[in-house]
């Protein structure tokens, strides 16, 4: 199939952007390498073309001309709650302007199945646990809110001209590429921060706990997503929560190191506990997360032990 990958540059697009490769699809990814994401050129592997382009600008139309995806798989967003938060219409802009210009290029350029990505950031504060498909979504920040609207677009365009789609909510996704310098993404800078050396900050009392789901995984669903489950939201996690206490634990016993911890207060937002139920991508997708923390975590941290050593290589 041909298949454009928005955002396919950036931590998780790129592991998309692989698993399809190794699937024998044509993949090309639309991405315009943003300062605020972890967009980066060398996440793109060579036999995926890269456009430079910013999906909220008229060039896109040249690319759907050219390329004529049949899949259009959407990861491009501004992805982060905190710049949402500092700038909400910039991530208005981005994740629902850049959105419906997708979804606008998708009808008129004949796409057949459109891959939406939303979060787990549209619950807010869980009505209940574990978090479902069905549970009540009550977004607590402006990143939230346009992840929400994009599924309710989705679901739209899908009843009103007729775009099968896919909608993926992720919980806290993690593994090799994420960027270590945002200020989310805890087990990428815990372990940059362990490695270099560097004293780890825990907010709240660190017993805050979060379904950590390896993008290996992920990427592997978005494969699954091509056959099955069409039309169809799914959570996707691991069902387990896990603390942030736990993680500094099992990631010093990797990297072979206790580095001080620096107290922090609770962030505006953070939720105590959250975890997903993923009954139903078992079911309809036969997608079962296959990575355990363990060796995810040990992955990840060869992942970041090798950039250091690059790094330091010059
Ligand atoms: N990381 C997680 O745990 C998580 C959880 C839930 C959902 N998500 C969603 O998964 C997707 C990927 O997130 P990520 O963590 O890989 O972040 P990321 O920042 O690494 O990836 C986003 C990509 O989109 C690109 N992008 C941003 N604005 C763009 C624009 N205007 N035009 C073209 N490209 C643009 C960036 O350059 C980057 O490559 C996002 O939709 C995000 O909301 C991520």
């Amino acid at each position: 199939m041909r298949i454009l990958v928005t955002g396919g540059a950036g931590f998780i697009g790129s592991h998309v952007v692989d698993a399809y490769l190794a699937a024998g699809h044509e993949v090309a990814v639309v991405d315009n390498l943003s300062l605020v994401g972890g967009g980066r050129r060398e996440n793109v592997p060579p036999q995926a073309r890269l456009y430079e382009v910013d999906i909220r600008s008229d060039t896109l139309n040249e690319v759907f001309a050219e390329f004529r995806p049949e899949v259009v798989n959407h990861h491009a967003a501004q992805a982060s709650v905190k710049i949402s938060m500092d700038d909400p219409l910039y991530d208005a802009d981005v994740n629902v302007m850049g959105l419906l210009r997708v979804l606008r290029a998708c009808s008129e350029y004949q796409a057949r199945h459109f891959i939406y990505i939303s979060s787990a950031a549209t619950y807010g504060t869980p009505a209940e646990l574990p978090l479902k498909e069905t549970s009540p979504q009550n977004p607590e920040s402006a990143y939230g809110i346009t992840k929400l609207a994009g599924e309710f677009y989705t679901r739209m365009w899908h009843d009103s001209f007729g775009l099968d789609y896919t909608i993926f909510r992720y919980a806290n996704v993690y593994g090799p590429r994420q960027d270590p310098m945002g200020e989310a993404g805890v087990i990428a800078i815990f372990s940059h921060r362990m490695l270099s050396g560097e004293p780890v900050r825990i907010d709240w009392d660190g017993e805050q706990s979060k379904d950590y789901v390896y993008v290996g995984d992920i990427a592997r669903a978005n494969v699954l997503a091509l056959e099955r489950g069409k039309n169809e939201t799914f959570c996707l996690g691991t069902g387990v929560p896990t603390s942030v206490n736990q993680l500094y634990e099992r990631l010093s016993e990797i990297v072979g190191s206790r580095p001080p911890i620096v107290r922090a207060p609770k962030r505006p937002g953070d939720v105590r506990l959250h975890y997903f139920d993923i009954t139903k991508a078992r079911e309809l997708l036969g997608w079962e997360p296959e990575t355990d923390l363990s060796e995810g975590l040990q992955q990840t941290v060869a992942y970041f032990r090798q950039v250091l050593e690059q790094a330091s290589r010059g």
